[in-house]
């Protein structure tokens, strides 16, 4: 069963030779992958057509950052620090206790219920961190529940240190590196930790990347997000995949990212929410860095699961074009979780696509909070 979605105003392929030349353009799926991209009056015959009638078609978001397995929320805590409170990592241990005392039907259905958002605003790809759990039991059914939900699973065992270890950070790294790791490697694909003043420090960051990457998983770090730090220089160090936030950045972090395999990815929203200064974007480009954009999506620190609104903050607030915007919350994000199929319309790519109500990509930033996501196929199944 092949499907040609022809009369497509703009269509972005993020392939090399795309370059965003307006349409009308086609693109072919066929077994839930992209078989064929070209002019309209070129396309091949399919077994069913949709008209795009001139509207723009991207590829999917690839959303690399979220931590969506809690219970509880902190609008609160939002609305004081609106009011003037400075955002702080201890904030987490009140979602932990929530996560702790909920069911595991609770936790799944508040899951659930944002997994569906997401894929409402057009992301056909997510990550998923745990790390509101913090005892070996609660991370298990963490990982477990969101591996429900997507393959992109994060054990984050070390997002901060759990009250009942106080005064004893070592003696939790080693849960974390061991009796926890072993419940939780068979369900991740990553482990990530927060590298930052008031949760781990390098040397605690990197035994617990060591343990991860022993077990089989793949490291990525929370870097740099509250000030200066070494969360960036552990990120490169282990290879990660990706350093996230980025937000305090020097020349050595610049120069370490520039020439390394780690992507930077962005989470402006993140700095929306907290009246942060926003990540120094430009710099990161200029200098070579591969960029991604996420949402960050948690009750904390930042409370969005749009990446259509990351998209526009990308640009407005971080002076990205909006072809750059656009390519870090697509291509950028596959590249973050090391996905080749996904985040791009080349021949041979996972169908994941979304059509916008628009003419242009640039609609996303130029009509911030309008949802202009009309369309998603995933794996070419047509899911809204
Ligand atoms: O990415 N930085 C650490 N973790 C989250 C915040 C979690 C929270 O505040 O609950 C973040 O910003
Ligand atoms: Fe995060």
């Amino acid at each position: 069963m092949s499907l040609l979605i022809t009369n497509i105003g703009e269509l972005i392929t993020n392939a090399p030779e795309d370059d965003g030349a307006r349409g009308p353009a086609a693109l072919v799926i066929e077994a839930g992958q992209v078989a064929w991209t070209g002019p309209a009056a070129a396309a091949p015959a399919a077994d069913e057509a949709v008209d795009a009638a001139g509207r723009a078609v991207l590829p999917g978001f690839v959303d690399s950052h979220a931590h969506l397995v809690f219970d509880g929320e902190r609008g609160a805590e939002f609305a004081a620090r609106m009011a003037g409170q400075p955002y702080a990592a201890g904030g987490i241990r009140s979602t932990v206790a929530a996560t702790r005392a909920a069911s595991d039907e609770r936790l799944r259905a508040n899951l659930g219920r944002l997994a569906a958002e997401l894929l409402a605003q057009g992301t056909t790809t997510f990550e998923c961190k745990s790390g509101y759990g913090l005892t070996v039991t609660d991370e298990a059914r963490s990982v477990a529940l969101a591996a429900e939900v997507t393959p992109e699973v994060t054990y984050l065992g070390a997002h901060v240190v759990p009250p009942e270890f106080d005064g004893d950070a070592a003696g939790y790294v080693d849960l974390v590196c061991g009796a926890m790791l072993t419940a939780c490697a068979p369900h991740a694909r990553w482990v990530d930790v927060f590298c930052e003043r008031g949760a781990f420090g390098a040397d605690e960051a990197s035994a617990v990347l060591a343990a991860g990457s022993r077990a089989g998983l793949l490291p990525r770090v929370h870097a740099n997000q509250l000030g200066p730090g070494p969360g960036i220089q552990v990120a490169v160090a282990a290879g990660a995949a990706s350093a996230d936030h980025c937000t305090f950045t020097d020349d050595a972090d610049v120069a370490a990212l520039a020439g390394s395999g780690t992507v930077a990815t962005l989470l402006p929203g993140v700095e929306f929410s907290t009246r942060q200064p926003y990540p120094d974007a430009r710099r990161l480009l200029d200098a070579g860095v591969t960029v991604a954009i996420a949402t960050d999506c948690n009750p904390g620190s930042c409370f969005t699961s749009s990446m259509p609104l990351c998209i526009a903050l990308a640009v407005r607030e971080m002076r990205m074009t909006t072809r750059e915007a656009v390519w870090a919350a697509t291509a950028g994000g596959a590249r973050a979780l090391r996905r080749p199929d996904a985040g791009h319309l080349g021949a041979g790519a996972r169908a994941d696509l979304v059509m916008l109500d628009a003419p242009s990509h640039s609609w996303l930033a130029y009509r911030p909070g309008v949802p202009l996501v009309a369309g998603v196929w995933r794996a070419g199944e047509r899911i809204r």
